[in-house]
């Protein structure tokens, strides 16, 4: 299995870390590195990954349970 890990944080990206595979909706392999950003904001003109757009305009907590 994989060694990946995914963050969540309140009012940011999701964090990838590992050897992930991200496919677009064509199912080609996107390019990325052992560590992206998801954009989820909704935001970003680079989706879809995180250009940062999100900074002082998202808000989202992140439940624990
Ligand atoms: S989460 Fe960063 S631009 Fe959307």
């Amino acid at each position: 299995m994989a060694d990946i890990k995914i963050q969540v944080l309140d009012n940011a990206p999701l964090i990838i870390k590992g050897e992930a595979e991200l496919i677009d909706g064509e199912g080609k392999t996107m390019e990325t590195s052992s560590e992206f950003h998801l954009c989820r904001c909704g935001l970003s003109q680079n989706k879809p990954h995180c250009d940062g757009a999100h900074q002082g305009k998202f808000e989202s907590k992140v439940r624990t349970k």
